[in-house]
């Protein structure tokens, strides 16, 4: 329908959470007015780097309490407002009537605010990549917009882990069907792919769950990735001026969706390894993952290593729409360590010290 106009009042939903508050942050540095969503404004230790930065002061942030599960509580929110980042969790996956109705929370605020002309719909890679069969990865390895799941694969339901891929499909078609069926705004979706990046806020550690990968990676344990899939990631900070160029983009078109990658991708293993060669003054211990899966999904390691490396991924849909760039992975890894250090106090597991040179003789 139309982008939102600069320095206009944009509605940030999942405003505490790791990716949430750097698009409140990045869209406070470019001039809007923000309306960040949390579910409990007076709940410091999720909400206190939101009331410390300078857009709160002078009241451009400002903090509303609002829960998907609640219907009718974002409609004050919402009226005003130019556009929605709908960045948010929702509680349960699993439950497609239940992630249906919090869609339709949201929509309802939308159509009742009649000012709101764009929704950012924060789905996931899982909506593109996620298979029951690693073979449809083999036929289709070419990872961009257009390619879906196997969604006629009968074992592709909540019960064997596919809840979060099937909740995030059934999110963008809802958003895309109300806003067609409107008229008034259009929804557009982003994939982001696995974030990685600086913390702003001590919780956001456990969050994630890649910022909280890493901090097993620095206290000295950590899980093998699903499946050995490596990380294909996007550092937090461009994903969500991924976001803010999409709700500015002249190109969008209601319906369509951005994946949000670098395209670069790393086994677990390596991205333990990349800190001691990114940041070698800290001395981190280089640990393996402990793999937590049974043996005969061991026994395929290989197998399961070589189809991903056949994955081509692709990112020229949202450069082209929104000209955002991304960052390489060494700048995230290297930032979001420092982060879970400085704010969040997370202990390093070190290697011994170098024993001292023996004094020259003589
Ligand atoms: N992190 C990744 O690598 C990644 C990758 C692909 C896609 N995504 C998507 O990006 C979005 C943000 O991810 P994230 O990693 O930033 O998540 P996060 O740090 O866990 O933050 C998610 C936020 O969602 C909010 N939330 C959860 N249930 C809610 C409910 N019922 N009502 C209102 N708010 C609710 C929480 O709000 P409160 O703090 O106020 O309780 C939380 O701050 C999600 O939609 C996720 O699926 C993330």
């Amino acid at each position: 329908m139309a982008p939102v106009p600069r320095r206009g009042v944009i509605a940030v939903t999942g405003a505490a959470g790791f990716l949430g508050g750097w698009v409140v942050r990045l869209l406070l540095d470019r001039g809007y007015r923000v309306r960040a969503c949390v579910r409990r404004v007076d709940d410091e230790a999720r909400t206190g780097f939101l009331k410390a930065m300078p857009g709160y002061a002078s009241g451009r942030l400002t903090l509303h309490a609002a829960d998907l599960d609640r219907p009718g509580c974002f409609d004050d929110i919402f009226a005003g407002c130019h556009g929605v980042a709908h960045v948010a969790h929702i509680s349960d996956y699993n439950d497609q009537g239940y992630v249906r109705r919090t869609c339709d929370h949201i929509i309802a605020s939308v159509e009742a605010s009649r000012s709101v002309t764009r929704v950012i719909v924060t789905s996931s890679v899982a909506a593109v990549i996620s298979e029951m069969d690693l073979q449809e990865v083999v036929r289709r390895p070419v990872f961009y917009e257009d390619r879906y799941p196997d969604e006629m694969n009968p074992k592709r339901t909540p019960e064997r882990g596919q809840g979060y891929s099937m909740g995030k499909l059934i999110a963008e078609r809802a958003f895309a069907e109300a806003a067609a069926a409107s008229g008034f705004w259009d929804a557009v979706t982003c994939c982001p792919g696995d974030n990685v990046g600086p913390i702003q806020s001590a919780h956001q550690k456990d969050m994630g769950p890649w910022q909280h990968h890493i901090e097993g990676m620095l206290r000295g344990r950590y899980e093998q990735n699903g499946v050995y899939r490596p990380w294909m990631t996007v550092d937090v900070r461009d994903d969500a001026a991924g976001h803010i160029g999409l709700l500015e983009s002249l190109s969008v078109r209601n319906g369509e969706r951005y994946i949000a990658w670098s395209t670069d991708a790393r086994n677990v293993e390596d991205v333990c390894a990349s800190i001691d060669r990114l940041l070698p003054e800290l001395r981190h211990q280089w640990t393996a993952p402990v793999d937590p899966f049974p043996d005969r999904l061991k026994a395929r390691e290989g197998e399961f290593r070589a189809i991903w490396a056949q994955a081509e991924l692709r990112n020229e849909r949202i450069r082209a729409a929104t000209g955002v760039s991304f960052r390489p992975l060494d700048d995230s890894i290297r930032d979001c360590v420092e982060s879970l250090i400085a704010v969040a106090g997370v202990p390093v597991a070190t290697r011994p010290a170098a024993a001292p040179t023996a004094p020259a003789p003589g």
